[in-house]
C-alpha cells in the first residue's frame, strides 16, 4: 500500500497544504527546526491516530489553534484509493473513512505504517513497559484479534485490581473476572509467543544481512510464567492458575494484580548478553533498525501488503557506509517510504524541500 496524497491543517508548525506523493520514495531535506519530523509525524498520526513524539494530541495543535485535521488519499494491494481522516479538536478525536466516521478500532490498521525515529533506542534501554507498548502495537497491527485481547483484558484488569483492593475477592463478581483475567490473558501469551518466536528469526537474518554477518541476534519473550517455551494453551491456562493461587493471599495485602501479562517482558541477546547492558550505541541502533525491517517482512507474510515506513534523521544514526546500504535496501524495495535529512540524498523519487514549515517538491 501506499499513501498517495497528504493535506493537513493547524498540525504543528507545517503550513496547510496539499501533497501529491511519490508511490516510493520520499525524501523531505531541510534545516534544523524546519518541520521535517512534523511532516512525518503527521504520515504517521493519520495512519494511526497517534504521534510519535507525544501522548499528548494537544501538543499537535498549532500555537494558540485548538484543532487539528489531517487527510490522505491512500492505494491498498488492490489498487482502491480510499481517503482517511482524522478530526481533533480540544473534546474529541474522530476518525473518517470515505468520509464516514469510524471507530478507532476500524480504522487502525488500514493504512499500515513502520517508523524508525531516534526515540525507538528506548526499545532497548527503557523500562519493559516500553517494551509491552511497542510490541502490543506491532502484534496488533498484524492481528487485529489482538489488539481487541489487550482491549477486553486491560479492562478486566482493571476491574479486578479495584474488586482486590475493595476486599471484594470472595464474591461471585470477583470469580467472574478472575476468570476472564485467566482466558484472556492466556490468549496474549500465546499470541505473544508465536508473535515473537516468528520475528526473531527474521531480526537474526536481518541483522547479519545488514549490519554482521558473524552476529547472533535472538529476541527473547520473558513470559510472568517462566518458560512456557513448549506449553499448550490449556498447559500455560493451568499454570497461569496456580500462579494466580500462589498470589492470592499477597494480592490482598498489597491490594492489586501481582501477576498476568501486564508483567511480561522481552530482550534482545546479541551473541549471548542482553543488549541492554552489554551493546554499544551503534549495535542498538543497529538492533531497531533490523527489527523494524523484519515487521515489515512480518506484515508482508501476514498479510500480503507493504506497509509505508517512515524514517526520521537518518544522518543521526549511521555512518556514510550504513546509510548507503540502507538506502539501497529500500531502492531495491516495493515499500514506500519517507525518510528526513538536513541534507539532500541522491535518490529516486520525490524530494521535498521544507523551509519554516512550508513543504516544496524540488525538481
Ligand atoms: N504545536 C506547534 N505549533 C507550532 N510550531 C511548533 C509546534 N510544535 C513544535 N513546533 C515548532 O516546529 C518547528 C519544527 O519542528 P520539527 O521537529 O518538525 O523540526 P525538524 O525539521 O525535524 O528539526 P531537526 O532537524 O532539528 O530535527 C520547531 O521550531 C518547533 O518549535
Ligand atoms: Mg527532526
Amino acid at each position: 500500500m501506499y499513501l498517495k496524497q497528504i493535506s493537513y491543517s493547524n498540525f504543528r508548525c507545517l503550513e496547510d497544504t496539499k501533497t501529491e506523493l511519490d508511490r516510493n520514495f520520499n525524501l523531505i531535506y531541510g534545516k534544523n527546526g524546519q518541520g521535517k519530523t512534523s511532516f512525518i509525524e503527521a504520515v504517521h498520526f493519520l495512519a494511526t491516530g497517534k504521534s510519535f513524539r507525544t501522548k499528548k494530541t494537544k501538543e499537535l495543535f498549532r500555537y494558540n489553534r485548538n484543532r487539528v485535521t489531517v487527510f490522505g488519499k491512500y492505494v491498498n494491494k488492490n489498487n482502491e484509493e480510499n481517503i482517511l481522516a482524522v478530526d481533533v479538536n480540544e473534546e474529541r478525536k474522530d476518525f473518517y473513512i470515505n468520509k464516514n466516521k469510524n471507530r478507532y478500532i476500524d480504522y487502525v490498521g488500514l493504512l499500515n505504517i513502520i517508523s524508525f525515529i531516534p526515540e525507538d533506542i528506548e526499545i532497548i534501554t527503557g523500562n519493559p513497559g516500553i517494551r509491552r507498548n511497542f510490541f502490543n502495537y506491532e502484534i496488533s497491527q498484524a492481528k487485529k484479534e489482538y489488539l481487541k485481547s489487550i482491549v477486553d483484558f486491560e479492562k478486566i484488569l482493571k476491574t479486578r485490581n479495584k474488586l482486590i483492593k475493595e476486599k471484594k475477592t470472595h464474591e461471585d463478581i470477583y470469580k467472574i473476572y478472575n476468570d476472564k483475567f485467566i482466558e484472556e490473558g492466556t490468549e496474549i501469551i500465546v499470541y505473544r509467543r508465536e508473535f515473537i518466536k516468528k520475528i526473531s528469526i527474521l531480526l537474526n537474518l536481518n541483522y547479519r544481512k545488514l549490519f554482521d554477518q558473524k552476529s547472533e541476534l535472538k529476541l527473547k519473550y520473558v513470559c510472568f510464567l517462566g518458560d512456557i517455551e513448549r506449553k499448550s494453551k490449556d498447559e500455560i491456562k493451568e499454570k497461569f492458575k496456580e500462579n494466580v493461587k500462589r498470589k492470592n493471599e499477597r494480592e490482598k495485602f498489597i491490594g492489586y494484580s501481582l501477576t498476568g501479562p501486564q508483567k511480561d517482558d522481552f530482550i534482545f541477546e546479541l551473541n549471548g548478553r542482553n543488549a541492554k547492558s552489554f551493546s554499544s550505541q551503534g549495535e542498538k541502533k543497529s538492533i531497531i533498525f533490523s527489527l523494524k525491517i523484519s515487521e515489515i517482512d512480518m506484515l508482508v507474510k501476514e498479510k500480503n501488503e507493504y506497509p509505508v515506513f517512515i524514517m526520521d534523521d537518518i544522518a543521526s544514526y549511521f555512518d556514510e557506509i550504513r546509510k548507503k546500504s540502507i538506502l539501497d535496501y529500500f531502492v531495491n524495495k516495493k515499500i514506500q517510504c519517507f525518510i528526513t535529512s538536513t541534507e539532500d540524498l541522491n535518490i529516486k523519487g520525490k524530494r521535498f524541500i521544507i523551509e519554516k514549515g512550508k513543504v516544496t517538491e524540488d525538481e
